[in-house]
């Protein structure tokens, strides 16, 4: 099917690849993707949670593929992301989403130990797999690249993490830098900061917590992985090409700026 605003909107036949793309935000993104009609590359640690994704996706008729890997370690990554370009000989879209946090403890009790594995977590994670894709997008002329960051990147919250709260804000910083690094090559870098959105990671907090975080978001609810993902897609269109070192609050109005 064809459209007045497909040279816009259209993604069909792009390769486009999605860390943390098995669960959670990035795993809308690789079924929006599949559905779009692209080659969705979904990575993650956990193979079984990766072929649930992927079966279920090529069982629609989608063109669609798991690679297990820890986006934090440079050996797994350099051998994933040959493998991606060795196979399909491009890169057109790379969503970094994998990352996240655990704990939020008092400054007194974050470790250095505790600080670097954020860092690995949500910055090594996007530095890595984006170096080793750039030179495939730079001989293309072409890329669209977001990073995940968050709401707690933007803003101070009493209840975040300082530690993921950091990095976040480090994304910030990657995701401006490139953006002028690439703007010349025809490569999108954006970040999208969601407010609290209900994934397997959301969903570890009580209800009474989830409720009251709810409240107090002007649209009176949570956001949804579709939602996430359909931002995302956005930034990822051959139609976002002025588009570049944004940063979209996808919060439900709760921060504004
Ligand atoms: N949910 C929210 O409210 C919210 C708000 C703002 C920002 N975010 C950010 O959005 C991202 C996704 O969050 P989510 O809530 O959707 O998380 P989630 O439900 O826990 O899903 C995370 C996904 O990333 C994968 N993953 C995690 N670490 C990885 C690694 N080192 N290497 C490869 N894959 C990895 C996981 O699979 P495996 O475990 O199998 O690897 C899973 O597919 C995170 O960066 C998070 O910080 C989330």
């Amino acid at each position: 099917m064809t459209g007045p605003f497909d040279h816009l909107t259209s993604i069909r036949g792009q390769v486009a690849i999605v860390t943390g793309g098995t669960a959670g935000i990035g795993g809308a993104c690789t079924e929006r993707f599949a559905r779009e009609g692209a080659t969705a590359i979904a990575i993650g640690r956990d193979p079984a949670k990766g072929e649930a994704l992927i079966g279920k996706l090529r069982a629609e008729g989608h063109d669609a593929h798991f690679f297990a890997c820890d986006c934090v370690e440079e050996d797994q990554m350099a051998e994933t992301s040959a493998a991606i370009l060795e196979r399909w000989g491009r890169a057109d879209i790379l969503c970094n989403i994998a990352g996240g946090w655990i704990e939020a403890p008092p400054i007194e009790e974050v470790t250095n130990e505790a600080l670097h594995h954020s860092f690995d977590w949500n910055v090594t994670s996007k530095f890595l797999i984006t170096k080793a894709l750039v030179p495939a997008m730079k001989a293309n002329k072409y890329g669209r690249i977001v990073n995940m960051s968050s709401s707690t990147g933007r803003r101070g919250r009493v209840a975040a993490a300082l530690q993921y709260s950091t990095m976040e804000a480090g994304v910030l910083g990657f995701t401006r830098v490139l953006a002028m690094q690439l703007a010349p090559h025809g490569i999108t870098v954006n970040a999208i900061c969601p407010g609290t959105t209900l994934t397997p990671r959301a969903q570890r907090h009580s209800e009474e917590r989830l409720a009251a975080t709810a409240a107090a978001i002007p649209v009176q609810r949570l956001g949804t992985v579709d939602e996430q993902a359909h931002a995302i897609w956005y930034l990822c269109t051959p139609g976002a090409a002025f588009t570049t070192g944004a940063i979209l609050d996808v919060n439900g109005g709760n921060w504004t700026g």
